[in-house]
């Protein structure tokens, strides 16, 4: 018996789970855990109009009030299936079978329809009535059951029958116009067939977040329930190597169970495997096809695809995954490189789900949060771009601005620095330790990113520490103390900004390449503002014919709180030139971070765009 859980509705409410019930048989969606059908009379009418021996059949409302799902099935009087769905005479329906191939049709996806048109195509031989009856969903909640069709005679080659199809098929006209199926068709993206039924007949999850929306899966996974058999199908693009998905209790990687779709020779197979934290490792089985079966796969291009089917109760390492009674997180992810007996790092793709699901129960699940990640992103950024370039900025070349105002009791240079700088100390270890509450464990990415943002958080710590216990002004190990905190400050600024460099390249980020733009127009505005503070500062000095330092290497005598200079305080020349240089800069600066937070808060911002585009476009 075949047991098909039909479900019309790309909708983030949670399904239950309940046995799942023979819907050929019933019809009903099993919406909500059981939201009534209507009882009302449908709005919508089944017609079949015979055609030399085909009868074509129509679903419309006479109100001209769109559905979005539908199944439809040809019946004897006596409720048995019969005939055969001819799928390449509709768009919007694909075919399932209930008792023999394609006797019902249903649809592709929740997009609202006016009507639909397809060709059905009787037994061989049939002679006798039929009734075509219908499911009908307008939405998630109000759907009509047993929508039965006038009985319609087959004979072979009616008299009656009417001229070919083509001639009857109702002109598009009297489509109404809130009938667009071609508005989401634009690129070619929109046909992969891959995503056909997702969240309607079956459960998909892909990397990076979101791409089930845009079809622009990187690493995917559907998983369609036929009674106690489990089909997965996985599919990675980007010249992956492998791609799997795991069963998981949690939303992170370790005792999880994995099917493995891998390269091999020129073909592919399907492997079971075991993952460990230490190490970061999936580990084949000692029976690596345990309880799985490849049913197909293919590689083309850049893509590999396997279909594998999975035993609905497996037992690993004295595990029971029960895929019927137990709910699991999905972890998908892939990568290019395999070896004979494992598979490398996800390089290309990984995302974990964010609440366990059964895995009968199709709808869109959402990707686990990396709210931690985000907030330790945008925290260096905002650290790294912002509050340390402008105050390191202040402490190199406005020493000599502003010397006759202060700030309790600091010169205003000083009191600023300082006030960025304990900035910069607060988010950096904010986000230090919040990466590391996300990870729990040391990044397992080939990636210098996580080591040099270490040695960068070390430096950064230290820094007001040695900066609390600075020697007096005029003793001799001021000027060490001057060199190394400028010294220790420059380095740790500078490894910060490659750091971020890498963090674009991190699979967990989902940062897009182009943001290395943002990142060079960053380097190119900070080097031309140094470049043009130090030139004026060589100025100021000729005129001014007293060596004023602009030169924090140069002010070796000089101190944080009082210049110790023989003449008395004034500001240095073109100072107003550099107090609006500073105006400029710090407008620079700021607009670049808030760009590179939007960027990392919105992760991955391609598809949030593609998302936003798509319901303006819908709404209007
Ligand atoms: C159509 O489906 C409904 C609901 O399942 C059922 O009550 C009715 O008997 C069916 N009609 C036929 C002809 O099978
Ligand atoms: C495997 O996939 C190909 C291409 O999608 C399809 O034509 C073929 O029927 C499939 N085979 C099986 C056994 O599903």
């Amino acid at each position: 018996m075949l047991l098909i859980l039909l479900l019309f509705f790309a909708s983030t409410r949670a399904l239950p789970q309940g046995a799942p019930t023979s819907v050929c048989e019933s019809m009903l969606p099993n919406h909500g855990g059981g939201i009534p059908p209507q009882s009302g009379i449908s709005p919508y009418t089944v017609i079949p109009r015979r055609q030399n021996g085909a009868v074509l059949v129509t679903i419309q409302s006479g109100l001209g009030i769109p559905f979005q799902g539908f199944m439809l099935q040809g019946r004897t009087p006596e409720g048995d299936i019969l005939g055969e769905f001819d799928v390449s005479s509709t768009e919007d329906g694909h075919s399932i079978d209930c008792s023999n191939t394609g006797d019902a049709l249903t649809h592709k996806s929740p997009n609202s329809k006016a009507s639909l048109d397809v060709v059905w195509n009787p037994p061989d031989g049939y002679e006798g009535p039929v009734i075509f009856n219908a499911t009908i969903a307008q939405g998630y909640d109000t759907f009509w059951v047993g929508v039965e069709s006038p009985q319609v005679e087959i004979s072979k080659r009616s008299p009656d029958d009417a001229p070919p199809l083509s001639s009857t098929r109702r002109p598009k006209t009297t489509t109404p116009p809130y009938f667009t199926p071609q508005a989401d068709k634009e690129s070619s993206a929109e046909f992969d067939q891959f995503y056909d039924g997702c969240a309607v007949t079956k459960l998909c999850f892909g990397a990076p977040t979101n791409c089930i929306n845009s079809k622009n899966c990187k690493a995917v996974v559907a998983v369609t329930v036929l009674g106690d058999k489990y089909d997965f199908e996985l599919k990675a693009t980007s010249g992956a190597a492998w791609v799997g998905v795991g069963l998981s209790d949690d939303v992170k990687m370790g005792d999880d169970s994995v099917i493995e779709c891998v390269k091999s020779g020129n073909g592919l197979k399907a492997f079971m495997s075991w993952t460990t934290v230490k190490p970061y490792a999936a580990n084949r089985l000692s029976d690596p096809e345990l309880g799985i079966q490849l049913l197909n796969s293919s590689i083309s291009d850049d893509t590999i695809y396997c279909k594998v089917r999975r035993e609905a109760v497996t037992n690993i390492r004295g595990r029971n995954f029960d895929l019927v009674n137990d709910k699991y997180n999905l972890l998908v992810a892939a990568g290019n490189t395999v070896t004979d007996t494992s598979v490398k790092f996800h390089g290309i793709a990984v995302l974990a789900s964010g609440e366990k699901q059964f895995l009968s129960d199709v709808s869109a699940l959402a990707a686990a949060s990396k709210l931690l990640v985000r907030i330790h992103g945008s925290f260096m950024v905002l650290a790294w771009i912002g509050t340390a370039s402008i105050g390191m900025l202040l402490a190199r070349y406005y020493r000599q601005t502003w010397t006759g105002t202060s700030l309790c009791g600091k010169d205003l240079w000083f009191a600023w620095h300082r006030m960025f700088m304990v900035l910069t100390w607060a988010l950096t270890m904010c986000g230090f330790v919040l990466i590391f509450l996300e990870l729990r464990a040391w990044s397992a990415e080939n990636n210098p990113h996580a080591i040099l943002g270490t040695t960068t958080t070390i430096l950064c710590f230290f820094q007001p520490i040695a900066a609390y216990f600075r020697p007096h002004p005029g003793t001799s190990k001021r000027p060490i103390f001057n060199w190394l905190h400028w010294f220790a400050g420059n380095v740790a600024h500078i490894i910060a900004i490659v750091t971020i460099f890498f963090a674009i390249r991190l699979t967990k980020a989902e940062l897009p390449l182009w943001m290395d733009w943002i990142l060079v127009a960053y380097v190119v505005v900070h080097v031309v503002f140094h470049l043009t503070l130090s030139l004026l500062g060589c100025l100021s000095d000729k005129r001014a014919d007293t060596r004023i330092n602009a030169f924090p290497m140069k002010d070796l005598n000089g101190s944080g709180r009082a210049p110790a200079y023989i003449e008395p305080p004034m500001d240095e020349k073109y100072s107003r030139t550099r107090r609006a240089i500073l105006g400029v800069y710090i407008f620079l600066v700021l607009l670049l971070t808030i760009a590179l937070i939007v960027i990392t808060a919105l992760a991955p911002i391609e598809d949030t765009w593609e998302t936003v585009r798509k319901a303006v476009t819908r709404s209007s």
